[in-house]
C-alpha cells in the first residue's frame, strides 16, 4: 500500500501472486475499483477481479485480465457462477490499453441483474432469469477478491506463449476502490439492507434503460470476442435459456 493507502499494487514473481479481499461480505452491491494493468510483456499473467461465496455450491461474478505479449491486446474475460456452476464465459478486448492509466471497472449485483462495465459504459448484461429455471446469485452473500497469478498454462493464445520471468517482478496497481453494498452480518443472519432499502435504494432496483442498452449492444458488436451464448461446439443443444434474454 502506497501514498497513505489510497494505491494499492499487487506483484507477481516466480515464487508468488499476491491478491486482496474484503473483510466484509456483502449481499448485492455496487463496486469500483480503477485498475493499471501489468504493462509491457505480461504473457501468462492474469490480473482478477471478482466476487465469490464460499462452499460447492458457490457463486460468483468475474472480471480476469488475460495478459500479452508486447503489443498485443489484452482480453478481459467473464464469468458468472451460480450454485456452482459457471461456463458462461464472455469476453472482449478493449477500446483502449488497459496499462497506461488507470481505467474504471464496475460490477452491480441487485437482485434483478448483475452488469459489468468498464469505465461506466455497461458490457455485459446477466438478468435473473429464475423463471426460466436459471439459478440467479441472490442468498450468498459475497466477498470482493482481487489477485495477480500466473496461468501461463492457458491464459495467453491458448497457453502456447509464457510468462517471461526475467521481465519479472510484475506489478498491477489499484486505486479508488468504493462500494454501495448491503453488508451480510453472519451474528444475525441478516442484511444491512432493509424492506425499504429495496424499493427505494437505486442501487437495488436498478435495470439497463434504453440507452444503456443500446451502448451495451454497440461495444458488444465492435468489442466482444468470445460468447458461450454463440458456442455451438462447446453447446451442441443450444445455449441456456438466459442467453434468450441476456443479449
Ligand atoms: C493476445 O493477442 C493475440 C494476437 O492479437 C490474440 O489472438 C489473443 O486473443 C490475445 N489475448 C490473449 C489472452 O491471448
Amino acid at each position: 500500500m502506497l501514498e497513505d493507502g489510497e494505491l494499492l499494487t499487487l506483484s507477481l514473481d516466480k515464487l508468488s501472486g499476491s491478491g486482496i479481499e474484503s473483510k466484509k461480505e456483502f449481499l448485492f452491491g455496487k463496486i469500483h475499483m480503477q485498475i493499471k494493468l501489468v504493462p509491457g510483456n505480461s504473457a501468462g499473467t492474469v490480473a482478477t477481479y471478482y466476487l465469490s461465496s464460499e462452499g460447492e455450491q458457490h457463486d460468483e461474478i468475474d472480471l480476469e485480465f488475460l495478459g500479452n505479449s508486447s503489443g498485443n491486446p489484452y482480453t478481459l474475460h467473464t464469468n458468472v457462477y451460480s450454485q456452482g456452476k459457471g461456463d458462461r464465459e464472455q469476453q472482449f478486448f478493449l477500446w483502449f490499453d488497459p496499462t497506461q492509466d488507470f481505467h474504471t471497472y464496475s460490477i452491480l449485483w441487485n437482485p434483478k441483474c448483475i452488469v459489468f462495465y468498464v469505465d461506466n459504459v455497461p458490457i455485459r448484461v446477466f438478468k435473473n432469469t429464475e423463471k426460466l429455471g436459471v439459478p440467479f446469485p441472490k442468498d450468498q452473500p459475497m466477498r470482493i477478491y482481487s489477485s495477480l497469478w500466473n496461468a501461463d498454462d492457458w491464459a495467453t493464445q491458448g497457453g502456447r506463449v509464457k510468462t517471461n520471468w526475467t521481465l519479472g517482478p510484475f506489478t498491477a496497481s489499484y486505486r479508488n476502490f468504493s462500494v454501495d453494498g448491503c453488508i451480510w452480518s453472519y451474528r444475525t443472519r441478516s442484511s444491512s439492507c432493509n424492506s425499504t432499502d429495496f424499493s427505494t435504494n437505486p442501487m437495488l432496483k436498478m435495470e439497463l434503460d434504453r440507452r444503456s442498452r443500446e451502448r451495451m449492444k454497440r461495444v458488444r458488436r465492435e468489442h466482444m470476442i468470445y460468447d458461450y451464448c454463440k458456442d455451438q461446439w462447446r453447446f451442441p443443444r443450444g445455449p441456456g435459456p438466459e442467453c434468450r434474454v441476456n443479449n
